[in-house]
């Protein structure tokens, strides 16, 4: 595996690939790599001749008073899992790199950042679909990997790129969870023992609210349920509990069907976020 830091050493080894006819995968990353990139980037070498991942922390996501600075970093640790697993090109960026001192154009993605995460985090999904627009500029991967923990994310990804007709495939890949439903995120490793031991309390209210969506309760109802569940874990203080429609992402109130349960709530001083879906 060979590490990178310019986007033309990129442009080059991805250009090499091509040459040979290799399909190209991209799993982007702001590091600090667990389980859950692994099975994104074991997907991705399982399906693309040569795999890309790329570990930036990228401070355009970040909001004032959020954790750019403690975000934990690990490109040692990142190297060597991301070579266990048979990735063949990790790029790892400067900031000076990514952006130009007078960058001045930003992707950004109407409506369906608007609520959810976006409501709190203002910039964030701006943050977001900028930086993996040019990731994907950069690398021009046939098939580019995302976790649905991050359901909104996921969605916005996938609407930029219809939207803006960029050749790519977005695969998304299902949330892997600790033994105890806890959603794997670079963000656990803040949580106290306490804190740690409190946490899959937001998965088993989303589940209870996931039983009451099968039994037929309205995206309200559903909320409900969930708010009671984890009202019971009182280290929890929920951002957003909602029950929205999974692809226009609005909030399905008195409609019951098809939905995604998703909940942002913190711990103590993490912010930890989760949601399941539910079939028609
Ligand atoms: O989900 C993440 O880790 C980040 O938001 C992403 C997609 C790598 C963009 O920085």
């Amino acid at each position: 595996m060979r590490i990178v830091g310019t986007k033309q050493q990129v442009r080059d080894a991805v250009a090499a690939g091509r040459g040979e006819g290799k399909t190209i995968g991209l799993v982007p990353t702001l590091g600090a790599l667990h389980e859950g990139h692994l099975s994104l980037m074991r997907r991705s070498v399982a399906d693309c001749d040569l795999t890309v991942v790329s570990v930036f922390v990228n401070p355009t996501q970040f909001g004032p008073g959020e954790d750019l600075d403690e975000y934990p970093r690990d490109l040692e640790g990142d190297a060597s899992a991301c070579e266990a697993i048979g990735v063949d090109l990790l790029f790892a960026p400067t900031v000076e790199e990514m952006y130009a001192d007078d960058a001045s154009t930003v992707v950004s993605v109407s409506e369906l950042t608007e609520g959810l995460c976006g409501a709190y985090r203002p910039g964030h999904f701006d943050g977001v679909t900028t930086v993996v627009c040019k990731l994907l500029n950069i690398v021009l991967p046939d098939r580019a990997y995302f976790g649905e923990k991050d359901y909104q994310q996921l969605v916005v990804i996938r609407r930029m790129v219809r939207d803006l007709d960029i050749p790519v495939e977005v695969v998304g890949c299902p949330t892997v969870r600790e033994d105890d439903g806890l959603a794997l995120s670079s963000r656990n490793r803040y949580l106290s023992e306490e804190e740690r031991a409190a946490a899959p309390a937001l998965h088993q209210a989303l589940q209870r609210g996931a039983e009451a969506a099968r039994e037929g309760a309205t995206g309200r109802e559903v909320e409900r349920v969930v708010a009671r569940a984890l009202a019971q874990e009182p280290l929890f203080r929920p951002q957003y509990i909602q029950a929205v429609h999974p692809e226009t992402l609005k909030p399905l109130g008195d409609e019951a069907g098809p939905m995604v349960i998703a909940a942002a709530a913190h711990l103590g001083g993490t912010r930890l976020i989760d949601n399941v879906r539910v079939e028609g």
